[in-house]
């Protein structure tokens, strides 16, 4: 169905963007942080880590927003932010994940950072775990798989609940929950490299999560019921390579794969189909009937990253799409971004509908965006980079979020990944570049920090401003 409606977006729609800890703070060591895994992963998911952290590896000082928030968060003001997601590095709360106090140094530089929304009027929307466990979780008890984890987390999010809860009103649990099937160390903070993790130690850590996630749920809204926690997993409409029944069959499966997580986020435990796939595979999962009780506390609203649609097909001769952790094979009908991302606005809306209609629950899309290499030009005697490609990117996509909206799904706000760019998570490159304010550092490391106005930074400011109207159909 098509429409030539205007673009209209709810009052009271939140515009921002979206960042993690480990990609944007730097200062690896400093405040009394303790080592992530992030600290000893310099090629992001695509190498083996290292035994300690090498200076090849641009988080470690990555954009310096440790120091440079305040400049940042007024950058975030000028194109008017109402929302920022951010995330707190678990390892400047807990170093090693498992001590019995905080640390005020790290909890102070979050106060800071908070003090500095408010001046601005920009509500937090914290990430509570964004693919940084502390490396002594993952060396000592192999991540999630170990159910001590659930332990240290409670203990976690009730430092954080009590410390920030009057402050913060929207916390995510875990980014992108469902990427720990595919990247466990990245997403699960689990040692045991893939190849030789057993289908039921990788369950079970997901399950760990999921009852920590539930658990989190639950202490927040005994804090302060005006808490709104959600579930943050990556969203990925799957078409069908063909309409063969095999394939729209190997579509099924995939989705229940992707689904599973927010099924059991949103309607507290495990739906028939993932029983059935446990069963019939020989995952045993030790699931006790406390777990059990946790998991009924469900989610206030479902966040998602959504960045691209892929296809599946029962046919093994097909090959998975570059770039791509979550399988699947390219969509013959649409164009690529230059690290493989397939392109497809339209997913948005099929993906906004598709969960609309599956959980009724609020929606958050807390990141999308295109990833590019950027140069940077004079342009009147002003440094920009004048990046028309990501203006038509986002532009499409937000149409696509109007249409949803008026389509009756309920989206809380939008928060674009990388509104300044920021060190991949997926390759650790500074040249894959998402934001609207470009930061000079080069994937050698070089480079001022020097923060600069791309054309996009006016464009979203004006979408903003606009709440959406000066979007083009
Ligand atoms: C999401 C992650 O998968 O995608 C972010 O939550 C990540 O951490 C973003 O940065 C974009 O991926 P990449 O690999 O281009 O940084």
């Amino acid at each position: 169905m098509t429409t030539s409606n205007p673009v209209v977006f709810p009052d009271g729609f939140l515009w921002g963007g979206a960042t993690a800890a480990n990609q944007i703070e730097g200062a690896y060591d400093q405040g009394g942080k303790g080592l992530s895994i992030q600290d000893v992963m310099p090629n992001g998911i695509v190498a083996p880590r290292t035994e300690v952290p090498t200076p090849d590896n641009l988080k470690l000082e990555a954009i310096d927003f440790y120091h440079r928030y305040a400049e940042d968060i007024a950058l975030f003001a000028e194109m008017g932010f109402s929302v920022f997601r951010f995330s707190i590095a678990w390892s400047r709360i807990f170093p090693n994940g498992d001590e019995e106090a905080p640390n005020e140094e790290g909890l102070a530089f979050y106060d800071r950072v908070l003090d500095e929304l408010e001046k601005h009027g920009i509500e937090p929307l914290v990430t509570i775990s964004h693919y940084e466990t502390p490396l002594h979780l993952a060396e000592t008890y192999d991540g999630w798989v170990s159910r001590d984890l659930i332990g240290f987390y409670e203990r976690y999010v009730r430092v954080l609940f009590e410390r920030y809860g009057h402050r913060v009103k929207r916390w995510l649990t875990f980014n992108e929950i469902n990427s720990v099937l595919h990247a466990p160390l990245l997403s699960g903070g689990i040692n045991t490299p893939k190849d030789r993790l057993a289908p039921s130690a990788l369950f079970q850590a997901a399950h760990h999560e999921l009852v920590a996630s539930a658990l989190a749920t639950k202490i927040a809204h005994e804090t302060d019921p005006d808490i709104q926690v959600g579930c943050m997993v990556i969203a990925m409409p799957i078409y069908p390579l063909t309409p063969a029944p095999a394939d729209v069959l190997a579509v099924m499966n995939a989705d229940h794969a992707n689904l599973m997580f927010s099924d059991v986020h949103t309607r507290g435990a495990y739906p028939g189909y993932a029983l059935r796939y446990f069963r019939e595979n020989d995952i045993e999962l030790d699931i006790t009937d406390e777990d059990r009780e946790i998991l009924t506390n469900t989610v206030d609203f479902v966040s998602f990253s959504y960045y691209m649609s892929l296809c599946e097909t029962a046919d093994p001769t097909k090959s998975a799409g570059e770039g791509n952790i979550m399988g699947g094979v390219p969509n013959p009908h649409l164009p690529a971004s230059e690290w493989g991302w397939q392109i497809d606005p339209v997913g948005l809306r099929v993906v906004l509908n598709q969960f609309w209609d599956r959980w009724g629950k609020p929606l958050f899309i807390v990141e999308n965006g295109l990833g590019a290499k950027d140069r940077l030009v004079e342009v009147d005697g002003v440094k920009t980079v004048v990046d028309d490609y990501r203006i038509s990117y986002l532009n499409d996509h937000l149409v696509q979020v109007a249409e949803a909206v008026a389509d009756g799904v309920q989206v809380l706000g939008y928060t674009s990944w990388g509104p300044i760019d920021l060190v991949s998570a997926s390759t650790a490159q500074m040249s894959k570049r998402y934001g609207f304010i470009y930061v000079d550092r080069d994937d050698d490391g070089s480079g001022t920090l020097t923060r600069y106005r791309k054309k996009s930074f006016d464009w979203y400011g004006e979408v903003i401003r606009s709440n959406g109207a000066s979007l083009t159909r």
